[in-house]
């Protein structure tokens, strides 16, 4: 399952539109039905509005429809893993704290963790009185 993952995050990288930084990433996300959505960094002439492949991927599932999510995986074509930025991590978290994070690049061995792990004492809905 990790290697259909990575293989779905590294395609979704080639589409990547990183003309600012060249830092190409995709995302692959697994909801809780099976099904994979991808997402790729989309960048802007006006950096802020930038968004990252993690977020790129769960805006399309959610468009989907689905709500709950069982792992991602992120490619960067470098040497090391490339861990979600801050902003990821949260938004991920406030949809699945615990799901899997399967991080691959080109050399290293992935770096498995989970958001969990990445994100400890989360503010989350349940902060706002929500389920
Ligand atoms: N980026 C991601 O897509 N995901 C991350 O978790 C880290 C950063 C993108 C944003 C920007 O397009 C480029 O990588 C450099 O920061």
């Amino acid at each position: 399952m990790d290697e259909r993952l990575i293989a779905a995050a590294r395609a979704a990288a080639e589409n990547a539109h990183a003309p600012y930084s060249g830092f190409k990433v995709g995302a692959a996300l697994v909801s809780d039905d099976g099904a994979l959505t991808v997402g790729c960094n989309l960048e802007c002439s006006s950096f802020g509005a930038t968004i990252c492949a993690e977020r790129a991927a769960l805006a399309a599932a959610i468009a989907q429809g689905k709500r709950s999510f069982s792992a991602i995986a992120v490619w960067t074509d470098t040497d090391e893993p490339t861990p979600p930025c801050g902003i990821c991590r949260q938004m991920l978290a406030d949809f699945s704290p615990t799901m899997k994070v399967i991080c691959a690049c080109r050399r290293d061995a992935p770096l498995i963790t989970t958001i969990a792990e990445l994100l400890p004492h989360t503010f989350g809905p349940a902060n706002l009185g929500r389920p």
